[in-house]
């Protein structure tokens, strides 16, 4: 067979994929009404329980994608997921600069069987490997499910998405076999959320609840992109009325939060004001909060301290973790083992506020009758002292305010008698 050939039937089954995906799912309901405009847009979010990583689901394309809060685009693995109305964007285009450092790549760059010179290029970057490439940056159309804060609605579609079509080394240390792309939510034009409240016209904002359970397969956590209500399930209330604020900061891609101390069990832990004047980052890739060496010794000595004082009783540590404690001398409660709790206190409006990471935000069991404050020594040179890692933002809805550059979070959700897992499909 030669290259045409080839070609041309490769092109020929996309298309009778594609053809099949458009024809099962219509922008018309049954009624043949058009679809109203969403208000809100939902995404599941799944947690691999080995790797602690957390990832979310485009079912019509099949293609399953790590989330990470602070990359600035979204790419797939090109050779594994493309359709046919997928399009190259060119270099010095409109779209491609939208990206904030896209550059024109030539045919050696690109996996493609056919080449053009004049290709934009965009960085993509594996937060595992630390490993960045220069991708071609293209144009696809994706599905998306609207919400009412309560059930999922409809699919809908996202024409001229911009993401990058990376090559298959990309995925190296992603979760399963199935994770084929990267999410960025960062604070971007071509992240997910931004297109996909731009394409609507929506609020330019999103929320995150990361599920902590094992059964997030049939129980994900959400992104919700664009605006509330915000029901979690068997709980009868709204969420966003328990949201306090905190203003964003930094000036990159990524999202930070001011942090003006840090408390155990209400005590304020002495730690010098430069330590934490860099604020602190807020991450879905690193799994545990991780703490410059000086900031993280600290703490340390600090918490069990006060976990002596509720005898809890400390046991030899297990790598990585610098704390940990016989379960069986810790009370269990509704928030999880009954350790002494950590405060971030950070600036709200003229008073300030504080996240409590109490139980199960704070604890992970590494063996039997052994559980581990999951926290980690991030050496004494990183490059940030403070990184607010998954484990501690589980259960708890996170929501990220564009417009204002405002955070605000909930209490732990399992006060309110719920989490992050449950099922929106009625
Ligand atoms: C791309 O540019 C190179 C170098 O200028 C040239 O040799 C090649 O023919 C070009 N390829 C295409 C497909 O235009
Ligand atoms: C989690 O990721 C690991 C490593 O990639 C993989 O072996 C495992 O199958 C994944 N688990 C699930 C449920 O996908
Ligand atoms: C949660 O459940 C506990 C025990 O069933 C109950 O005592 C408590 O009032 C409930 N809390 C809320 C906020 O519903």
């Amino acid at each position: 067979m030669n290259s045409h050939v080839k070609y041309h039937t490769m092109a020929y089954t996309q298309t009778l994929a594609t053809l099949l995906i458009f024809s099962l799912l219509p922008t018309f309901n049954a009624q043949g009404d058009e679809l109203p405009k969403p208000t809100a847009i939902y995404l599941p979010i799944l947690k691999n329980a080995s790797t602690h990583q957390y990832y979310t689901r485009f079912d019509t394309q099949g293609v399953d994608a790590l989330i990470d809060l602070g990359a600035e685009s979204v790419w797939f693995d090109c050779t594994t997921y493309r359709s046919v109305v997928y399009k190259r964007v060119s270099c010095g285009s409109d779209q491609c600069k939208k990206a904030k450092d896209s550059l024109c790549i030539g045919c050696r760059w690109t996996p493609e069987l056919e080449c053009l010179n004049n290709t934009c290029g965009v960085y993509a970057y594996n937060p595992f490997k630390e490993y960045t490439k220069v991708q071609e940056f293209g144009e696809e159309s994706l599905m998306v499910t609207s919400t009412d804060g309560k059930a999922i609605k409809y699919n809908h579609w996202v024409s001229k998405f911009l993401l990058s079509c990376a090559e298959s080394t990309m995925v190296e240390g992603f979760p399963g076999d199935h994770t084929k792309g990267l999410v960025g939510l960062g604070r971007t034009q071509v992240s997910l959320h931004s297109q996909i409240t731009s394409f609507f016209s929506l609020k330019p904002q999103f929320a995150l609840c990361l599920p902590s359970s094992l059964s997030s397969e049939t129980n994900p956590g959400a992104i919700i992109i664009s605006g509330g209500p915000y029901y979690m399930p068997p709980s009868l209330e709204d969420q966003s009325y328990s949201l306090v604020r905190t203003p964003l900061t930094g000036d990159s891609n990524e999202y930070f939060i001011y942090l003006d101390d840090i408390e155990i069990d209400g005590q304020r832990v002495a730690l010098s004001s430069s330590l934490l004047s860099g604020g602190a980052k807020i991450s879905t890739v690193v799994p545990y909060t991780t703490l410059h060496a000086s900031i993280y010794k600290r703490l340390i000595k600090d918490y069990v301290k006060a976990a002596a004082l509720k005898n809890i009783k400390r046991v030899t540590n297990v790598e990585p973790f610098g704390a940990c404690f016989d379960s069986m001398t810790v009370p269990k409660t509704i928030t999880g083992p009954a350790v002494p709790d950590i405060d971030l206190v950070m600036p709200g409006n003229m008073v300030s506020v504080k996240m409590k990471l109490s139980g199960s935000n704070l604890m992970v069991e590494v063996k039997k009758d052994v559980i581990c404050l999951a926290i980690i020594d991030g050496g004494a040179e990183p490059r940030t002292s403070i990184v607010l890692g998954g484990h501690q933002l589980e259960d708890r809805l996170l929501v990220f305010d564009l417009s204002t550059t405002i955070l605000s979070f909930s209490p732990s959700l399992l006060l309110s008698n719920t989490s992050c897992s449950h099922s929106r499909v009625f």
